[in-house]
């Protein structure tokens, strides 16, 4: 299937107030440097205010983790679940055409789809409010046939209930969500057989069900504004340092070491002398791996100079894997290999790019 830009964009692009600051979070949970990580995340949650991926779309968080535009189209295009053209208003409808669910009714879910949304998948209804698609297996395949709808599985379903659901959506009603004949959950259509006196405190709905009642509209936008936020990491301020401000337990302190240990790391955490240790401090940041943050650690250390890291040997690698809190980074990522390069001065991909300013704002 061919997945493109949709001809038709709307001018711009902008998450909610809260969104943003739900996004920006996401950014934080990543070391400095690899901040592209949190680019599923944040397209995920565009596509969950907006419905679909628009171009706008990927262009604000492409700007937002400073990647090329071209690199996350790549990312929405590969994705399925990125819908790149324009969904229904009310609801996307995602039928499961895989084998438990197409041998169980499928193909009737989906005519009933052609007949009242759009003759052809990804096509509006005449109205706006509906679109539909065929997906893979959902894991429901008990529940079978099934279909997903916002982040909700509607299982069990018959041709008829399931017409009847999109009426009721399009009337603005929120069917309740889980299995559509009376199963608790995925247990045996017959009934329990087996542990049946067991009193499990059952509820009226299963947990997934209950949760979805209780959110109030399961077919909803994303505005950020549900509560809980989920951004467990940053505090009331919408910042990770206002997190740390109301008083989260402090990191327990290190285990002291024996004297003698002691009297080693010292000798250790010295600045290694080199022959540019009384030079002036060069830009850490232009080793990949280290972003702003973990400069400042350098600093810290009395690390200021490529040259001090080039001379690094494996006792001083693990002595500062464990003050940059950062074990195996170092290695990973080659610091050794590119502070030499740096120090003989020479350039990497990676340190022109940082010289450019296509890296860091504060370069
Ligand atoms: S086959 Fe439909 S959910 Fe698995």
């Amino acid at each position: 299937m061919l997945r493109r830009l949709h001809p038709e964009q709307p001018e711009s692009f902008a998450f909610t107030a809260a969104n943003q600051t739900w996004a920006e979070a996401q950014i934080t949970k990543y070391p400095d440097g690899r901040q592209a990580s949190a680019v599923i995340p944040l397209l995920w949650r565009a596509q969950e205010q907006e419905g679909w991926l628009t171009k706008p779309a990927i262009e604000a968080v492409a700007d937002m983790l400073g990647m090329a535009y071209m690199r996350v189209l790549e990312v929405a295009s590969f994705y399925f679940m990125f819908q790149l053209q324009p969904v229904g208003s009310v609801a996307h409808i995602q039928i499961c055409g895989t084998t438990s669910c197409m041998i169980c009714g499928a193909e009737d879910l989906i005519s009933v789809c052609k007949e009242k949304i759009a003759a052809k998948p990804h096509e509006l209804s005449a109205d706006g409010k509906f679109s539909w698609e065929e997906v893979e297996c959902l894991g429901a395949c008990t529940n079978a046939p099934m279909a997903q709808i916002g982040k909700d599985y509607f299982e069990d379903l018959t041709a008829e209930g399931f017409a009847q659901m999109l009426d009721d959506m399009a009337a603005g009603n929120v069917p309740t969500p889980g299995p559509q004949n009376g199963r608790y959950a995925a247990e045996p259509l017959a009934g329990l057989t087996s542990l049946k006196d067991y009193d499990s405190g059952q509820t009226q709905y299963n947990a997934s069900v209950q949760l979805a009642k209780d959110t109030g509209d399961t077919i909803k936008r994303i505005d950020g504004t549900e509560v809980p936020l989920l951004t467990p990491w940053v505090g009331k301020d919408g910042t990770v340092a206002g997190r740390a401000a109301e008083g989260q337990p402090p990191k327990p302190a290190p285990a002291p070491k024996p004297a003698a240990k002691q009297a080693e790391a010292a000798k250790k955490a010295k600045p290694k002398k080199t022959a540019k240790s009384d030079a002036a401090a060069d830009d850490l940041k232009q080793l990949k791996g280290v972003g702003p943050a973990l400069e400042k650690k350098l600093h810290d250390a009395g690390v200021t100079t490529f040259a001090q890291i080039a001379a690094w040997q494996a006792d001083d690698i693990a002595e500062m894997d464990e003050k940059l809190s950062f074990k195996g980074r170092i290695d990973r990522d080659g610091w050794v290999d590119q502070a030499k390069l740096l120090a003989a001065g020479e350039e990497t991909e990676f340190s022109k790019k940082v010289a450019k300013g296509d890296v860091y704002e504060d370069k």
